[in-house]
């Protein structure tokens, strides 16, 4: 039986609440049960302070029977080019392009902005991020490294180039007008 993903996406600093219910998302994606964990309260002062003052914010949710099952942000402080910054989606709704419908809506955003640019970094063995990037068009830009973390692949999407098909902007709902 098909299932019904509902997608919501902000514009705007997030409302506390929505903080608190994307950071225990994160939590949960980015835990392993024998490996490190993620501290939701931590991590929702981290996501605070990344939005906080950043004049383009944009946030996509995904949601089965109320409950997240997808999330894609990104900010910037810079108009020609938006930051991709952290995505994912419940291992549950993987494979049934969740992640790939937030990436559109994203992307329509950004054009609808004016951003020449999308970028995102990701860390070099990951695969699924990597490949659904390529598809939607983005290519390797360089790679970050830094002491202690995995070498992280940059990737972009010049938003200069044609559009392949004509893309709706989306609804946007509890927008916070951010500029
Ligand atoms: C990466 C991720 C967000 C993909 O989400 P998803 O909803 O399963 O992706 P979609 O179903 O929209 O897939 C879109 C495309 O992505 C690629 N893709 C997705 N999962 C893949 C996998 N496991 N292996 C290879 N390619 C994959 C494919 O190109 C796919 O297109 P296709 O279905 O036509 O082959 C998900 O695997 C995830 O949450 N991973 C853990 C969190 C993470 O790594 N986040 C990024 C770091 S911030």
């Amino acid at each position: 039986m098909p299932v019904n993903t509902d997608y919501e996406t902000f514009e705007g600093m997030l409302s506390e609440d929505l903080i608190a219910e994307v950071a225990e998302f994160v939590s949960k994606l980015f835990s392993s049960p024998d490996g490190p964990k993620v501290d939701p309260k931590r991590y929702a002062t981290r996501l605070r302070s990344n939005l906080i003052g950043c004049p383009w914010v944009f946030s996509g949710i995904a949601r089965r029977d109320g409950r997240v099952v997808g999330l894609k942000l990104g900010c910037s402080h810079d108009p020609r080019s938006f930051d991709s910054y952290m995505g994912g989606v419940s291992p549950t709704a993987r494979r049934q392009g969740v992640a790939e419908e937030l990436a559109r809506r994203q992307e329509v955003w950004c054009r609808a902005q004016g951003f020449q640019f999308i970028t995102t970094e990701t860390e070099y063995d990951n695969r699924a991020m990597m490949s659904l990037n390529l598809k939607r068009g983005f290519y390797v830009a360089g790679t970050v490294t830094a002491r202690r973390a995995k070498l992280k692949v940059l990737m972009e999407k010049d938003l200069r180039e044609p559009q392949e098909t004509s893309e709706e902007t989306p609804q946007t709902v509890d927008c916070v007008p951010s500029r």
